[in-house]
């Protein structure tokens, strides 16, 4: 009832979350993708809204639909994200749960490419900007919390520490999207809170109980939760 008049703990604060997949064209008719549902980043803007702050989501083509109550941009491609996350600030949190592709097809085609014309297609990859990083490293109007997440196969905490430390951010959301834990795309998420002070090992939960208790903490950290 509190959120729904709009008094939370989060109340006046802005939040910008990023969430969902990239997709990187080929040509007009193809991209590469990755599995990124955008499930677990909807939750953590509706548990952000429903703390009273005001969030701005800024999402890739994801399979889930933008939470309700909250400012949505779409975009497609990581520069268009790294462009509507630089048109968001200022903000109070910032959260990175999106999927970002790490590289873009610098040679992408301006037509559809066609078969048996010059042997198989060679792609050529340009890295795309890390967007997290960037606004973790703003010298001016950076914001006062910023949250990445850090998807791992392997030493998954021991990653996510490096992670934190070449990134420059706050907190990182540490999970294992090994294909055995069936993580990657599913309703549940098992996560590991890595911070400047240690590392808390939070049980396997529905991504939306991950987003509470994310969201709660932030509250928490920015002093009105
Ligand atoms: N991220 C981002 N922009 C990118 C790449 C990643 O904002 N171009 C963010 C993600 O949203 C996530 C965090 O950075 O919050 C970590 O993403 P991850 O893919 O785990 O890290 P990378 O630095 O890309 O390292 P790698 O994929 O090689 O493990
Ligand atoms: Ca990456």
């Amino acid at each position: 009832i509190g959120a729904a008049l709009g008094d939370g703990p989060l109340t006046g604060r802005h939040a910008i979350v990023t969430s969902g997949p990239t997709h990187e064209p080929i040509d007009p008719v193809r991209y590469i993708a990755n599995r990124s549902s955008g499930a677990q980043g909807a939750a953590i803007a509706a548990a952000l809204r429903d703390l009273g702050a005001r969030v701005t989501f800024v999402t890739g083509p994801a399979a889930v639909p933008p939470p309700e109550g909250v400012a949505v941009t779409r975009v497609e491609t990581a520069r268009e994200m790294a462009e509507a996350v630089a048109a968001a600030h200022p903000a109070d949190v910032a959260v990175f749960a999106a999927a970002v592709a790490d590289w873009r097809v610098e040679n992408a085609a301006a037509e559809k490419m066609k078969k048996g014309t010059g042997g198989l297609p060679v792609l050529a990859f340009a890295e795309n900007p890390d967007i997290l990083a960037d606004v973790a490293k703003m010298s001016e109007g950076r914001p006062a919390l910023v949250v990445g997440f850090a998807a791992e196969t392997e030493d998954v905490v021991a990653h996510a520490r490096a992670k934190l430390d070449r990134k420059g951010c706050d907190w990182i959301v540490a999970n294992d999207v090994s294909p055995e834990t069936g993580i990657m795309g599913g309703a549940e998420n098992a996560v590991h809170l890595v911070t400047a002070t240690g590392v808390e090992d939070w049980p396997r939960m529905a991504k939306g109980e991950v987003a509470r208790r994310l969201a709660s903490r932030i509250a928490a950290e920015l002093g009105t939760g």
